[in-house]
């Protein structure tokens, strides 16, 4: 949902800028531009589509100096287009800004402004910051960026600079994510720790309303009163390889190759078959967890996904009611919350606004937060009573993979810690699932080493222009991440249904040769899955389903079958998901798509 940089320091800016910018491309790419000091000029070059266009046009007329500011846009306010690509100027060229964020006020700030005098040359919400800094412009940058940003309602990070102060850069942030980094007499901003791991792993993670002020003899914090602010530099412990693609052609086949480490890495030193569950980082007390009564569980896309597994695992295992619910409408319904109420917060990046938003508002209506998130320091991070990290690693597709199976581990995780204290299962049963469960990254590579089966079903189908997943329980849960994974990456139209849900409408639209896939993995409903297979293969769908080693009995009834190794029900989304984001990865390959970058499509939301 954009991503920012800035860099001061000693040397040339613009390339610094530009590989900075390439590691956020993920947050959007309809436009990028930089936004250079040269002496006591600002030169900025900025243009539509992809960072390689801005390359092109800089590899012609290079932009000299050593401090500037850069951003990679997904359009909100405003078409993709040359003249709405940040940075912004204000009309005299002195200021010039890059923002990620949405300002909910802007048409009344640029109304005002008009009235000023001032002339705007895009329809973004963004230029009335360059504007409002050079109304307040008194000589001091620093005065100036606060005095307009007191002005502004909604969401930022900035960078801000200035032809008169040709040695400084300031930033701020509220509510969209902004880091510092610190390097040796060199300095950056940034929306992510990726796009300045190759410089610096010392870091300042903001909170909102500081701001910075970076000169080349250093960094300064200030608050929104003006006064210093003191903080701990953060050490960022994973290296830039780790956002690398490491030999394969997509991050997205890279990240789906590493959910057999990162599902034992988000068990490591959780889940020990001598000990019980421990949860370091989760401070809720036995007496706490007595005090529930009903748990929530908001998330977006795929998180809201992992949501609706965590439904039917901690229901099951916990015995306690449990809702999900999408951010976007959480945050705007009466949602039946009090202090009895635990949320469970899941987010990889732990800075989508809607899951923000929903978090403050369960926080306010008294409720204990949990978060499961991937990003260490992110929003929902900080603002949670309690985190339970997704050993992940960096996750740069924009279609996320490995993210969603260790948010399935956390749930699991926490589902168990739980039950443990709740006493609602047994220890026998606690410790059969923790088996299980250590089990998992032996069966996610075995899965993985059946991919050349997928290849060969996703070539026969590529050329379908609308497809359906079904499943029942845990399956239909896995069905509509699946469903998903291959709208937005290969743009294929696609359904997911609850198989028993079928025929109470969308089976009108099977007809000769429509492809369905058949997710058939929990013991209990093989059968009656079996039968609604039967009720889209008599109508002449073709079927590709998917179940559990030994369930032979379903090669009858379909076209072709993939078997998954065996694992216990409530396990079965971690192994029976990883086939269909194959399919959707090799969907999209052979469909000539972007993988890694989807179109209209962002990794991190920051915007309602
Ligand atoms: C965007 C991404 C999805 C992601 C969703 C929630 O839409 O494209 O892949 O699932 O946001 O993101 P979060 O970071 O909160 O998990």
């Amino acid at each position: 949902m954009c991503g920012i940089v800035g860099f001061v320091g000693k040397k040339d800016a613009s390339p610094i800028l530009i590989e900075g910018l390439s590691k956020l491309e993920y947050r959007g790419y309809d436009s990028a531009g930089v936004a250079i000091i040269d002496n006591d000029h600002i030169n900025v070059m900025k243009c539509k589509g992809r960072l390689k266009n801005l390359q092109k046009k800089l590899s012609g007329h290079p932009l000299k100096g050593i401090v500037g500011i850069g951003h990679t846009r997904w359009a909100t306010h405003g078409k993709p287009s040359d003249l709405n690509a940040h940075p912004h100027n204000s009309q005299d060229g002195i200021i010039s800004v890059v923002h990620n964020g949405i300002i909910e006020n802007y048409s009344q700030l640029r109304e005002w402004l008009i009235s000023k005098g001032y002339k705007f040359v895009s329809e973004t919400d963004t230029e009335v910051i360059p504007q409002l800094v050079n109304y307040f412009y008194n000589g001091d940058l620093v005065e100036a960026v606060m005095k307009a940003v007191s002005k502004l309602r909604g969401s930022y990070a900035l960078g801000v600079i200035c032809s008169k102060e040709p040695g400084k850069l300031v930033a701020v942030r509220k509510d969209s994510p902004l880091i510092v980094g610190l390097g040796e007499g060199e300095y950056y901003i940034a929306s992510d720790i990726p796009a300045i791991l190759n410089h610096t792993r010392e870091i300042y993670l903001l909170n909102n309303n500081e701001f910075v002020v970076i000169t080349e003899s250093g960094v300064k914090l200030l608050s929104d009163d003006g006064s210093e602010v003191k903080k701990d530099i953060y050490h960022v412990t994973w290296n830039a390889n780790a956002a690398e693609k490491g030999g394969f052609e997509h991050f997205m086949m890279k990240e789906i190759h590493e959910q057999p480490k990162a599902i034992k890495d988000t068990m490591t030193s959780r889940i020990m078959m001598d000990k019980p569950i421990t949860l370091d980082d989760i401070k809720i007390t036995k007496d706490e967890i007595k005090n529930i009564d009903k748990i929530y569980i908001v998330a977006c896309g795929t998180a809201y996904h992992a949501g609706i597994v965590g439904k039917y695992v901690i229901e099951k295992l916990v015995g306690m009611p449990v809702e999900v619910d999408i951010a976007s409408e959480f945050r705007y319904r009466e949602p039946i919350i009090n202090e009895r109420t635990l949320m469970i917060i899941i987010s990889q990046s732990g800075e989508t606004a809607d899951t923000l938003a929903a978090l403050r508002e369960s926080k306010a209506r008294g409720a204990r937060v949990i978060a499961i998130t991937n990003v260490v320091g992110s929003s929902v991070s900080r603002e949670a009573d309690d985190v339970l990290y997704t050993w992940a690693g960096p996750e740069i597709a924009v279609a996320s993979t490995k993210a969603y199976v260790t948010q399935l581990i956390a749930i699991y995780i926490i589902a168990l810690f739980f039950a443990q204290n709740k006493n609602t299962i047994s220890k026998e049963e606690i410790d059969e699932i923790k088996r299980e469960l250590l089990r998992l990254p032996i069966k996610a590579e075995e899965v993985l080493g059946n991919k050349e089966a997928i290849h060969e079903f996703a070539a026969k189908i590529f050329k379908e222009e609308d497809l359906f997943f079904l499943g029942r329980g845990l399956d239909y849960a896995v069905a509509l991440e699946g469903s998903l994974k291959l709208k937005e990456i290969s743009y294929i139209h696609s359904e997911a249904y609850a198989g028993g849900e079928l025929k109470h409408g969308p089976i009108a639209l099977i007809e000769d040769g429509t492809v369905v896939i058949a997710g058939a993995t929990q013991e209990k409903l093989v059968e009656k899955m079996i039968s609604n297979i039967k009720e889209v293969t008599t109508r002449g769908a073709k079927v590709l389903a998917l179940t559990s080693e030994g369930n032979n009995e379903i090669e009858e009834t379909v076209d072709s079958v993939i078997y998954l190794p065996k694992v216990m029900d409530i396990l079965a989304p971690v192994v029976s998901v990883i086939p269909l984001q194959l399919l959707a990865y090799y969907i999209s390959i052979q469909k000539g798509c972007d993988v890694d970058k989807p179109r209209n499509l962002a990794k991190s939301v920051t915007v309602e």
